[in-house]
């Protein structure tokens, strides 16, 4: 079930989802993709500190920061059969990796964060690599229930305070992953101006940003 969850979020959460997508579509395979923020090994890490917060959290607080950016949605109740579900997942998928041991492979490639993003070059890019799947104007494309291309901006996309709106951490995702099926293709450079183009297209805001980095030290590439 918590499997299922994760793969179709959409579907099964309507009220704590509010955009096109499924937790699935940036942790591709369910989680378990190197290089693509896998759930592996999750489960012993956390609770861990974290800047954004500015504290240490708990796996059930990282889980509801994406239902609330990338999912442009609402927190589950810690105690729900939802959240239970997703962490026995989780929890089955870390099965025989150490308790406190992050998993080579663990959130996203490293990129060249000196490079400048050009944004122009961004827009050609996307429009000859990217554009066949994700529409024209990022909208994706969808049948009468679900994506089967996720949007990458507009109102079904994630919102202006997720990791993946972020300049780098969107191009180290595509570095590594996109076009579907043929990761690795793009530069550093071109992953940035790719990544620099979309995330800044109009996209839901998220309303409480100014609680985040408490402590200082954002990121460059944060959105506000
Ligand atoms: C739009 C893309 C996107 C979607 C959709 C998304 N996430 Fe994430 N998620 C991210 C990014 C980006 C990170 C940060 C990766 C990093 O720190 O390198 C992240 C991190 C996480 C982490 C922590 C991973 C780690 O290694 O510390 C968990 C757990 C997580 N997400 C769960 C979820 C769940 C559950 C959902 C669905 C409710 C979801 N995510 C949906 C982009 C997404
Ligand atoms: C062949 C079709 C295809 C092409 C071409 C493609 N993608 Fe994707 N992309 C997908 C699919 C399908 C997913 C969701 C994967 C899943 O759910 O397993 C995805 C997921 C994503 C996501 C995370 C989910 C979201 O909607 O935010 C981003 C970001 C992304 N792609 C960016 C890009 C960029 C940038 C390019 C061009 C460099 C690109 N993609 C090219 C099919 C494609």
């Amino acid at each position: 079930m918590g499997k299922k969850i994760l793969t179709e979020t959409n579907l099964v959460l309507p009220r704590n989802v509010d955009n096109g997508l499924n937790c699935a579509n940036c942790h591709l395979k369910a989680g378990t993709v190197a290089g693509a923020a896998p759930w592996l090994g999750i489960w012993g890490v956390f609770p861990e500190y974290r800047a954004r917060s500015g504290k240490l959290i708990s796996l059930q607080e990282r889980i509801n920061d994406c239902f609330e950016r990338s999912m442009n949605g609402k927190p589950l109740d810690f105690a729900s059969p939802e959240m239970n579900n997703i962490l026995a997942y989780m929890r089955w998928l870390s099965t025989g990796v150490p308790t406190g041991t992050s998993i080579a492979g663990r959130g996203f490639i490293s990129i060249n964060q000196k490079l400048k993003p050009d944004s122009e070059s961004g827009a050609s890019i996307y429009e000859e690599k990217c554009a066949s799947c994700h529409g024209k104007k990022g909208e994706g494309s969808k049948t009468e229930k679900t994506y089967t291309f996720p949007p990458l901006w507009g109102p079904d996309s994630f919102n202006d305070g997720a990791g993946m709106a972020r300049t780098y951490t969107a191009a180290a995702f595509v570095k590594h992953n996109m076009p579907l099926g043929q990761g690795e293709t793009l530069t550093d450079q071109e992953a940035i101006d790719v990544a620099e183009y979309f995330t800044h297209q109009i996209r839901p805001v998220y309303s409480k940003k100014s609680l985040d980095w408490p402590n200082g030290d954002k990121p460059k590439d944060a959105r506000y």
